[in-house]
């Protein structure tokens, strides 16, 4: 029997997606499938688990036929997903006993305040290398305990199990109860130095032990897929936004990528020691593979980016489509004054304010909806000078080039806006899908059908870079008015 492939799942935000990848680290197939944002209050979002298992069944074996694969022809599946997102499902029956709470959602502001009263935002920053912010699942779960009628109880006595999404997909596929490191360091309830559940941590968050999955390293087979995919090894797990950095090869520290999707996320390797921030950057576990010690990343998290697009076609309707709007922007020369800072879910790095909410600054009879679609293209690169700030602080050493994926990067004018506010090379490699590739290769070297980093480095080329243009003082400018558009954003809710 010949394993020629690697099939990876990426459970996103919006969509589920299965590609098939060969040695070369080329694409063979594809498919994906989206799933229903719900939105049962201002600022709650939910996904219905089951939802998404169906999704992610439906592209695995829609990516397989489209090429005539078979189940036997692939070495190993990884898993990569939404990071954060939390769902607690019956152990026995393996029903959710709610749906998934999404990592945008912004229902624990009050509980993450109050235990913010005692010691500060940064109470469990040592530790977890995270500061106290409704993005993380610890504060997730917890609500969900207070929330849903016997949850607590039954999660005492393990009846009842939690998961981030790579745990529930590998438990639906092999039925073991794990996770990685990386998912388990976007909890708040993991010790970054030991890579294990806390006491302490569950202590102030509320969370019982038995609840949790045993944490693994990203590349190991954790078990074998049984249903219809049967015997399949399930070889490697990675949040998202890690798998994104493993993809891009940034195996050495100093090395670094920004992912531009639902939000975007800015990973620099810190190699085995975890670096902690002075300037509101996120320490987390970058992958571990296998026996070998964990690597470390800093992130710049940036909420609100693809969304932003999402929200200007849907509900403001001025586009038909995502792409679209790079045309609407083209209709314009500049921003015309307007800034626009999305902070739909508060504000993520080097922020961290779940109490502000957005707002479009600069407003006159000027602005067209042109105006408006270059503000929403910019926030993007506004927001990724901010936490390249933050970076080049923590880490003392400036960034040179920023690599870059994702589907935003599709857009050419957003690219060069990027190169110029940053006033670095922006380039990004041929395979763009460096979220899934990462996943892909983690369980590759899992499963020997790749066998060391190096040989996944040679598979990286550059497609496309973009060389910075704009004059100093009008990027300098153009920083200080969306610095105070910013300010602007604070303190919104009472
Ligand atoms: O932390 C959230 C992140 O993992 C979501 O990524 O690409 O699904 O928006 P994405």
């Amino acid at each position: 029997m010949s394993h020629r492939y690697i099939a990876a799942i990426d459970q996103g935000t919006t969509s589920s997606r299965c590609i098939v990848f060969d040695e070369a680290g080329s694409i063979v197939s594809v498919a994906q499938k989206e799933h229903r944002q719900i939105f049962p209050k201002p600022g709650w979002v939910e996904h219905d688990a089951e939802e998404i298992w169906a999704n992610v069944l439906d592209v695995v074996h829609g990516a397989l036929q489209k090429m005539s694969i078979t189940v036997h022809d692939l070495a190993a599946v990884g898993i990569t997903n939404q990071r954060e997102t939390t769902v607690l499902w019956d152990a026995e029956t393996g029903v959710p006993v709610h749906n998934a709470i999404v990592w945008q959602d912004t229902r624990t502001d009050q509980l993450v305040r109050e235990l913010a009263a005692d010691g500060g935002q940064d109470r469990f920053r040592a530790k977890c290398g995270l500061p106290l912010a409704t993005y993380f699942a610890g504060p997730k779960i917890r609500w969900l305990l207070d929330n849903v009628p016997g949850v607590r109880e039954r999660a005492e006595r393990g009846e009842v199990l939690f998961g981030t999404m790579d745990t529930w997909l590998i438990w639906k596929l092999t039925g073991r109860h794990v996770t990685d490191v990386t998912n388990a360091s976007r909890t708040m309830l993991m010790d970054l130095a030991t890579l294990d559940w806390d006491d302490e941590l569950l202590a102030a968050m509320g969370v019982p032990r038995a609840m949790l999955p045993e944490i693994r390293s990203s590349a190991e087979v954790y078990g074998h897929a049984t249903g219809t995919l049967a015997g399949l090894p399930v070889a490697s797990a990675l949040g998202d936004q890690q798998a994104a950095l493993f993809g891009q090869t940034c195996y050495a520290p100093g090395e670094g990528k920004c992912t531009y999707g639902t939000g975007s996320f800015l990973l620099l390797n810190t190699g085995e020691q975890p670096v902690q921030s002075a300037n509101g950057l996120l320490t987390t576990v970058g992958y571990k593979i296998g026996d070998q010690p964990a690597t470390y990343a800093l992130e710049g998290a940036i909420a609100v980016t693809g969304s932003l697009v999402q929200w200007f076609r849907d509900n403001m309707g001025l586009i038909a489509s995502a792409p679209e709007i790079e045309t609407l922007a083209r209709t314009v020369e500049d921003n015309g004054g307007c800034y626009f800072v999305p902070a739909f879910a508060g504000l993520f790095a080097p922020h961290w304010r779940g109490d502000a909410r957005g707002v479009i600054a600069g407003l006159t009879g000027y602005i067209t909806k042109g105006h408006l679609a270059r503000a929403v293209l910019e926030a993007t690169a506004w927001q990724t000078r901010e936490v390249v700030d933050a970076m080049n602080a923590d880490s003392g050493v400036e960034l040179t080039t920023l690599r870059v994926d994702g589907g935003m990067t599709a857009n050419n004018l957003l690219m060069q806006f990027l190169s110029d506010v940053l006033d670095v090379p922006v380039v990004r490699p041929i395979i763009a899908e460096t979220t899934c590739l990462g996943a892909a290769y983690a369980a590759g070297l899992a499963v020997g059908f790749w066998p060391n980093t190096d040989a996944l480095r040679e598979n990286w080329h550059r497609a496309a870079e973009w060389l910075p243009s704009m004059e100093a003082g009008v990027r300098e400018r153009g920083y200080r008015k969306w610095q105070k558009a910013v300010q602007r954003t604070m303190d919104w809710i009472d």
